[in-house]
């Protein structure tokens, strides 16, 4: 079964042909970052200007490079929620005319569901996992229990994690987008010139949950409080510093998350899955006898081969969406439970 999945719920114009939910035909990405770079940050408006543009080329482009024929494509898949309304609405609306032309089974998918199955394109996981979805729009730890199966145990209560690392960026014009360039510059930086705050772990009810807007005003604003007098105050050393919080304060949830739930298994997906700190940090799990997965880096950050391999399931079940569905800017209602 040949899947077309789209993408469009934020700056990424994507469309890719999945076979059978494994193999990756094509996965193109057409990225507006260079077009976003001078507001230093996504324009709504201007994404979806740009989806209306690009979409349709960038789908016959994921067709042509799959080297299929328009009869061979066996169903649509789009994402619809959560993203940004007009941008999503573009990429919905496409996919519903071309469904409608082809007379194939139409699926709308969900984004966050998708990050989360990323990973099992490349490298199959069995179920249940603990899913650590870090983008910049979403910080969710979860059991996940099957593709569509989803318990979430902690969440943001602020700031997504790639929404820090993007506005710590800004804030010290290092680049645009900010967590790519605070990951490079980390590189050469001195993790311990600035100790700042992690977020505590919250006693109680909500032990997973996780605040990230600390640790921004902190690197932004409160930079010479916690400065060691000695080192450089470079962009290295502040990214290098405000990227081992930021993961390490990830890091200590999914560790907890992990010992109270028995889980043995782990996945990672989202923008900020790519990076190099954080790869490494849950990698270094398996030496505890954890199984771990992330996507490769393609995979990570938004792209239409995860909403082909995901709805690939929800088609062998027979599910199908309605014409009549519609976007949305919001997070599906996941239940939050606590093991
Ligand atoms: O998943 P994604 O493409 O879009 C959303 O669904 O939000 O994630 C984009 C986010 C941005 O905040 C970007 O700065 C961050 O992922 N990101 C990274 C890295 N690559 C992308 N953050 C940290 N390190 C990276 N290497
Ligand atoms: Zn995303």
């Amino acid at each position: 079964m040949n899947v077309l999945g789209i993408e469009t719920s934020c700056d990424e114009c994507s469309a890719a042909i999945v076979r059978d939910g494994r193999e990756i035909l094509s996965n193109v990405v057409a990225t507006q970052i260079e077009l976003h770079k001078p507001y230093e940050g996504v324009v709504p408006e201007l994404a979806s200007r740009l989806h209306t543009e690009w979409i349709a080329q960038v789908v016959q482009s994921a067709i042509q490079k799959a080297g299929i024929g328009m009869d061979e494509i066996d169903a649509v898949a789009v994402t619809s929620r959560p993203g940004l309304l007009g941008s999503l609405l573009v990429g919905l609306n496409f996919a519903k005319g071309f469904a409608a032309t082809l007379d194939v089974p139409f699926i709308t998918i969900d984004h966050i569901r998708a990050h989360l199955y990323a990973s099992q394109v490349e490298k199959p996981l069995a179920y249940p996992y603990l899913g650590v979805l870090v983008s910049g729009g979403h910080t969710v730890i979860c059991k996940v229990n099957g593709y569509d199966s989803i318990e979430v145990l902690g969440t943001t209560i602020d700031d997504a994690i790639g929404e820090a690392f993007d506005k710590v960026a800004k804030h010290y014009d290092l680049g645009y987008p900010g967590g790519v360039v605070i990951d490079r510059l980390a590189k050469s930086g001195n993790p311990m010139a600035f100790l700042f705050p992690g977020s505590a772990l919250c006693k109680g009810e909500h032990p997973y949950d996780i605040s990230y807007s600390g640790l921004k005003t902190a690197v932004i604003n409160q930079l010479d409080q916690f400065w060691d007098g000695e080192s450089e105050k470079s962009a290295e050393n502040i990214a290098a510093s405000f990227q081992r919080v930021a993961v390490g304060t990830l890091m200590r949830r999914v560790r907890l998350a992990l010992d109270d739930t028995g889980l043995k298994r782990i996945s990672s997906g989202g923008g900020v899955a790519a990076n190099s700190l954080l790869r490494s940090e849950l990698k270094a799990l398996e030496n505890l006898g954890y199984e771990v997965a992330f996507p490769s880096l393609k995979l990570c950050t938004d792209n239409g081969a995860m909403i082909a391999a995901l709805a690939y399931n929800y088609l062998q079940d027979g599910v199908r969406s309605d014409f009549s569905e519609s976007a949305s800017a919001r997070v599906s209602a996941f239940k939050k439970s606590y093991p």
